[in-house]
């Protein structure tokens, strides 16, 4: 009755996590993450503003309680995420007169920001998402300040940096909806553009935060197979399945601290017994699909433990009522968990 023993000769199974669930802050937690997983990401405790929010200033304590959890328990960590467009302070694309920084200052920036994060755990972070999300769904490089201020060899260079400060962790570029043909074309470009390079890459990252009906098994089976064929490994990172109306209808201006109202937050006392079964239905099809790519996919990260603490239920507005997730709100098996348990009997 657990998650990663029944995937051992399959893929781990990891979850991602904030500083409270290793911190021991909840009773249930501790025991259920050492039960059901065998890999842990930081869902946010390593992204440069909360690791690097001043030139000066590191905070290296919440991570390090972080990495010795794992370590405790013989867990394969992930780093979660050197160079990304978002969550990146403003002081690292300035100069101190607030304009903008030049080429050469800010891949020194970038060198030392991974030569210290990196480096500080070295041995002991397993793998890194080197590169978040740089490429656009429709195909070519996405424009953040990265991109603007350095030029597109700025993935190279993180993964030139990360591989010098890393030799012994897997390296990896991770994005979501790369399921999307431009998309999974960009990111293989991306991908040659390394290879060609002699810059090591171990392996790709496919984001999962998927709708109940889309995208369809076969479109993501297809890049799992494609990515493969580039010699790297496959992971299934940040999975999740959002039940909620989508978000066209749910880009609305709400108005500060006012109610979100039903349409959008449907499900606020508890989800209905065929939405349960329409979950479970869905993560069991995606457990067979990687299962039947077991040879390529070394890891399955679920993006949060238990429904009560995914960002589904802030995303894209504050305060809803999400159920994305194996586990609900008081740490109770759903019957989803149990589709996936069933999956790795197959
Ligand atoms: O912890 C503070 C809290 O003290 C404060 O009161 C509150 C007010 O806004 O914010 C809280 O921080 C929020 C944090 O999540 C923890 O809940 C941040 O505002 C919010 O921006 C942050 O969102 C995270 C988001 O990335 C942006 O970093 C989500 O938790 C996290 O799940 C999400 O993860 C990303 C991956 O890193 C990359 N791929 C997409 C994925 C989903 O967006």
């Amino acid at each position: 009755n657990s998650l990663s023993n029944s995937y051992l000769h399959d893929f781990k199974i990891g979850v991602a996590l904030n500083h409270s669930q290793v911190a021991g802050e909840i009773p249930r937690v501790t025991p259920l993450i050492r039960q059901h997983f065998n890999s842990i990401t930081p869902e946010n405790l390593l992204k440069w503003e909360r690791v690097h929010p001043n030139p000066d200033e590191y905070n290296f304590t919440p991570v390090d309680t972080f990495v010795e959890f794992g370590v405790e328990n013989k867990m394969f960590i992930v780093g979660h995420t050197l160079v990304w467009h978002s969550q990146v302070p403003d002081w690292v694309f300035e100069t101190e007169n607030g304009e903008a920084v030049g080429r050469e200052e800010l891949l020194q920036r970038m060198r030392n920001h991974i030569q210290t994060v990196a480096g500080r755990y070295q041995g002991r972070i397993d793998g890194w998402d080197v590169v978040n999300e740089a490429v656009l769904d429709e195909g070519g490089m996405r424009e953040s300040k990265w991109y603007e201020l350095v030029g597109e060899d700025y993935v190279q260079k993180a993964f030139q940096y990360a591989g010098e400060a890393a030799p012994d962790a897997e390296l990896y570029y991770n994005d979501y909806n790369l399921w999307i043909p431009e998309k999974r074309e960009a990111a293989i470009a991306l991908v040659k553009s390394l290879l060609e390079n002699n810059i090591r890459i171990d392996g790709i990252g496919m984001q999962a935060h998927l709708k109940i009906d889309t995208p369809s098994i076969e479109m993501m089976e297809e890049s799992i197979i494609a990515f493969s064929e580039l010699g790297l490994k496959v992971m299934i990172t940040e999975l999740d399945i959002d039940l909620l109306p989508r978000e066209e209808q749910a880009d609305v201006e709400l108005p500060e601290n006012s109610p979100v109202p039903d349409a959008l937050n449907p499900f606020t006392e508890n989800l209905p017994d065929s939405m349960h079964q329409e979950l479970a239905d869905r993560y069991s099809a995606l457990f067979e699909l990687f299962k039947k790519h077991s040879d390529k996919i070394e890891r399955v990260t679920f993006w949060g433990l238990n429904d009560g603490q995914s960002w589904l239920n802030n995303f894209p507005i504050r305060g809803r009522t999400n159920y994305p997730l194996l586990f609900d709100r008081e740490f109770e098996a759903k019957p989803a968990f149990e589709a996936v348990l069933e999956a790795a009997k197959d």
